[in-house]
C-alpha cells in the first residue's frame, strides 16, 4: 500500500517534470531573455508576488532592462527602463490594453464583455462618456463631494472639546464611500444611513477578495464572495437608482447609454454601474488613509499644508463652527501646491499599479536606435512604475517621505531626471497612455477636499502604535497597496481658531 502510493507519487512527480520541460519555451532570435522557473504552469509566479521589487531588480541584474517572465501561465516581458516606456505607450494597435482590461472587468465584476457580437454596445462610445469627468462636470461633481462631505462631517455632532478616537482606514471607507456614493449615484430621499453602512461593509469584504478575483480564483471557492458581490450590484439596479436625486451627470449619460440597449438586462448594467464605483472608490480610500497618515507622522508636512489650507480658507471667510460649510473652487484646490505635492508624495510611495499591453500579433517592438526585440501574440507587455518610484537615481533617498519632493519655487516641479537625462514618466499612479485612468482629476480633487475639510475643522492626531504600519505587498501591481494594520487617531473641533 505505502508502496503504490509513493509509486505513484514518484509517477506523479516525473509526469509533472516531464510537462515542465516539454512545455518550456525556447528563445528565439531577437526575443528578450527568458526566465520561467521550474514550475508548470505557475512558472516564477510565487518568487513574483513574494516580493515583485525584489524579483524584478534581481532579473534585471542578471538579464538587462528588457527580459521576459513566465508568469501563470502568460509570458509577460518586462521594460524597466523609463526612457523605453513611450515606446509601449504609443503602440496602441499592436499592444492592447483595452480588450484585456474589459476581460478583467468582466470576470472580477460578474458583467458581461461588451464589444462581443452577443452583446454589441460599444465599449469606446461607452469610454467617451468619461469626457464627463473632466471640465465643467468635473467642477460640478467637486461641487457635490464639498456639499456632501461638510453635510457628512457635520453629523459628527463634536462638543467643543472633546476628542473622538476613531479608526483611520475605516474612517476614510466610511466617509468617502458614503460621500462618493451620494457625489456620483445622488442622494436618496429617505434616510438611508443604515443602507449606506452595509455598503461600506461589503464593498470592504468584496475587495478584500480582489486580488484573489484578479488572479482568476473562481468566484465560487471565495467564500461568500458571490453572494456579496450580488448584494453590491443590488444597490445599482434602476429600480434603486431611479428615485435619487442629483445624479452625476457622467453617471445619468451612463445609465441612459446602458439603459438604450435591449441586449443589457438591468443585472447586467447594475454590474457595470458597480464596477464603476468599485473603481472610483477601491484605490482612492487607500491614498487617502495614506496622505493622511504620512501627514500626521510628519509634523512639518502637516504644518505646511494646514497653513495653506487655513490661507486659502481665511481668503475665502468660510463660516463659523459649530455648523461648517467649507465651499472652495477647483481653482482653489489647483492653488494648494503643497497639498498637491504631498498627494504625489503618497502616490510615489504607495502606489503599484503595473500597466500591462497585450500583442496582438507576433511583430517587432522597436525602441530608438536599432534596439528592438520579438514578441509573440497573446505575450504581454509590462511597465512596472514602482521601480521608477524607488529609484535613488531619480529620487534622492527614495526611502523618505518628502512631502515637498513634487514642488519647487513654490510650484509644482516637474523635472526629474535620470542620469542626465530628464523623465517624461517619473510618477505613474494611474496608468499610461490607453490605460490612463479617467478618473484621475476627480480621484486627486476627492482626496484634496477630504483633507482640507479634515485639517481645516478637526485637530487630528495619532493616538497609538503598537507597531510599525507596513503596506500589505499582496495587492503589488494592482493599484494602491493597503495597509497592513488599523492605525488608531483622535479628532477634535479645532480650538483656538474660529473657521
Ligand atoms: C501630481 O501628479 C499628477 C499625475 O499623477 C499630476 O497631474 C499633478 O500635476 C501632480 N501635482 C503636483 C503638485 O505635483
Amino acid at each position: 500500500m505505502a508502496l503504490t502510493l509513493t509509486v505513484s507519487l514518484l509517477l506523479g512527480a516525473v509526469a509533472l517534470l516531464v510537462c515542465a520541460v516539454l512545455g518550456r519555451r525556447r528563445r528565439r532570435d531577437g526575443e528578450p531573455p527568458l526566465e520561467q522557473g521550474w514550475i508548470p504552469y505557475l512558472g516564477l509566479a510565487l518568487e513574483f508576488t513574494r516580493d515583485p521589487q525584489a524579483f524584478l531588480l534581481s532579473c534585471q541584474q542578471k538579464n538587462g532592462d528588457i527580459f521576459t517572465v513566465y508568469l501563470a501561465g502568460k509570458y509577460v516581458t518586462f521594460i524597466l527602463d523609463p526612457f523605453l516606456y513611450q515606446f509601449v505607450i504609443q503602440k496602441n494597435k499592436q499592444l492592447d490594453f483595452q480588450e484585456f482590461a474589459m476581460d478583467l472587468s468582466s470576470k472580477v465584476f460578474g458583467h458581461p464583455h461588451l464589444n462581443d457580437p452577443k452583446i454589441p454596445v460599444s465599449n469606446e462610445q461607452l469610454h467617451k462618456l468619461y469626457n464627463y469627468l473632466q471640465g465643467k462636470e468635473l467642477n460640478n461633481l467637486i461641487e457635490s463631494v464639498m456639499r456632501n462631505l461638510n453635510h457628512r462631517l457635520n453629523l459628527e455632532q463634536l462638543k467643543s472639546t472633546e476628542w473622538k478616537t476613531d479608526k483611520l482606514l475605516d474612517f476614510c471607507y466610511r466617509t468617502m464611500i458614503e460621500v462618493s456614493f451620494a457625489s456620483l449615484y445622488g442622494t436618496s430621499p429617505c434616510d438611508e444611513q443604515k443602507q449606506i453602512s452595509e455598503l461600506m461593509q461589503k464593498f470592504r469584504k468584496f475587495d478584500k477578495m480582489f486580488p484573489y478575483l484578479v488572479a482568476k480564483i473562481p468566484i465560487k471557492l471565495l467564500w461568500n464572495t458571490k453572494r456579496i458581490r450580488e448584494d453590491l450590484i443590488n444597490y445599482f439596479i434602476s429600480r434603486e437608482l431611479d428615485g435619487r436625486l442629483n445624479m452625476a451627470f457622467v453617471i445619468e449619460k451612463r445609465k441612459e447609454f446602458l439603459e438604450q440597449h435591449k441586449y443589457l438586462q438591468d443585472h447586467d448594467i447594475a454590474a457595470h454601474h458597480f464596477a464603476l464605483f468599485w473603481a472610483a472608490v477601491g484605490n482612492t480610500v487607500p491614498a487617502t488613509f495614506w496622505a493622511m497618515y504620512y501627514l500626521m507622522k510628519h509634523p512639518e508636512a502637516f504644518t505646511a499644508v494646514r497653513d495653506e489650507i487655513d490661507h486659502v480658507l481665511q481668503s475665502k471667510d468660510q463660516g463659523l463652527a459649530p455648523v461648517f460649510n467649507i465651499r472652495l473652487s477647483k481653482e482653489d484646490l489647483d492653488s494648494l501646491i503643497n497639498l498637491g505635492s504631498a498627494i504625489n508624495e503618497t502616490f510615489r510611495f504607495c502606489s503599484a499599479s503595473m500597466n500591462i499591453r497585450v500583442s496582438q500579433e507576433d511583430f517587432t517592438l522597436k525602441f530608438q536606435e536599432d534596439r528592438r526585440i520579438q514578441l509573440r501574440k497573446g505575450d504581454c507587455v509590462a511597465i512596472y512604475p514602482p521601480l521608477v518610484h524607488m529609484d535613488p537615481e531619480i529620487y534622492n533617498h527614495p526611502e523618505v517621505y518628502k512631502f515637498d519632493r513634487f514642488m519647487e519655487n513654490g510650484k509644482e516641479k516637474t523635472t526629474f531626471y535620470k542620469g542626465d537625462k530628464k523623465l517624461r514618466y517619473y510618477l505613474m499612479p494611474f496608468g499610461s497612455g490607453s490605460s490612463m485612468c479617467p478618473g484621475r482629476y476627480f480621484a486627486i480633487n476627492e482626496i484634496k477636499i477630504f483633507i482640507t475639510l479634515i485639517l481645516g475643522i478637526f485637530d487630528i492626531e495619532i493616538v497609538k502604535e503598537e507597531k510599525l504600519i507596513k503596506q500589505d505587498i499582496n495587492r503589488a501591481g494592482l493599484g494602491i497597496l493597503h495597509p497592513n494594520s488599523e492605525v488608531c487617531f483622535r479628532y477634535r473641533l479645532r480650538q483656538g481658531r474660529k473657521i
